[in-house]
């Protein structure tokens, strides 16, 4: 199979066709999921939680990143992998920039992951510039998670929806090729996602963003506390390769999410 480019997957949304993404921290996992047809395999920073077994994201760093990055690159063949900037490492655009060059370079990745919305627009125009594709990623923050004060729901009232249509919009003008959209109502994720022309990629946002993405260890049911916007596609599947082409499967014919896992 040829590697997935960033063009296809703006096709892709064009054509209706809904995007798979899974995390993996490894080669293991990555290869059956690229095998699967998996499309985006995303190296989250949640490899703080679920892989070191911290409380938040914060305590990773881009060591860790570029290690498990490699990881998963080398067994990709098709599957386009991007791996997140974590805490603090894109507090500038040339710190970002930074950043990039080591996922990039010794992690393998093709594209790359921030947080945050119009506080972040310089360094998506810089990494762009650099010829650097960039995901951004809007709603619910986990690197914001002190400021928050807890993993909740995002743009509830219609002031924090409004903020976040206009953070869409100035992150796709700034140059970012993908939006992940993280735990919010699915009403509004639908409107940011007719509203863009780039692809809006959703984990707890509903059906009605161009693709989805979970963590592994979720949808393989190892949380103790499944969130709801999860299934365990594990007790279907049968086992993990069974796992992963039943959520590619359910992603693309629009199975999943279900009204059950949205908000
Ligand atoms: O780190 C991660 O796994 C993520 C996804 C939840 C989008 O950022
Ligand atoms: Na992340």
């Amino acid at each position: 199979a040829k590697p997935v480019t960033v063009p296809q997957l703006a096709a892709m949304k064009q054509r209706g066709e809904k995007i798979a993404c899974l995390t993996a921290y490894d080669a293991g996992f990555a290869r059956v999921m690229d095998e699967a047809g998996v499309d985006l395999i995303l190296v989250g920073d949640s490899l703080g939680m679920v892989i070191q077994g911290h409380d938040t994201t914060l305590p990773v760093t881009l060591d860790h990143m570029a290690y498990h990055s490699a990881a998963v690159s080398r067994a990709c063949r098709r599957a386009l992998v991007i791996a997140d900037l974590p805490f603090m490492t894109y507090a500038t655009p040339d710190q970002a920039a930074a950043g990039a060059a080591r996922l990039i370079q010794e992690g393998g990745a093709r594209m790359v992951k921030l947080e945050g919305g119009r506080s972040r627009i310089a360094a998506v125009r810089h990494l762009t510039e650099q010829g650097v594709p960039v995901c951004a990623h809007l709603g619910l923050l986990p690197q914001s998670v002190l400021r928050l004060g807890g993993y909740k729901v995002q743009g509830v009232t219609e002031k924090d929806a409004e903020r976040l249509i206009e953070d869409a919009s100035l992150l796709e003008e700034a140059g970012a090729s993908l939006l992940v959209l993280e735990c919010i109502p699915a009403t509004l994720a639908a409107e940011i996602s007719a509203q863009l022309t780039i692809p809006t990629i959703g984990i707890g946002a509903g059906p009605g963003c161009d693709g989805q993405v979970l963590v592994l260890h979720d949808m393989l049911g190892l949380n103790p506390r499944m969130p709801r916007f999860c299934r365990d596609f594990l007790r279907d599947g049968g086992s993990i390769a069974g796992a992963i082409t039943a959520y590619a499967t359910a992603v693309r014919d629009g199975s999943f999410p279900a009204a059950e896992h949205s908000y």
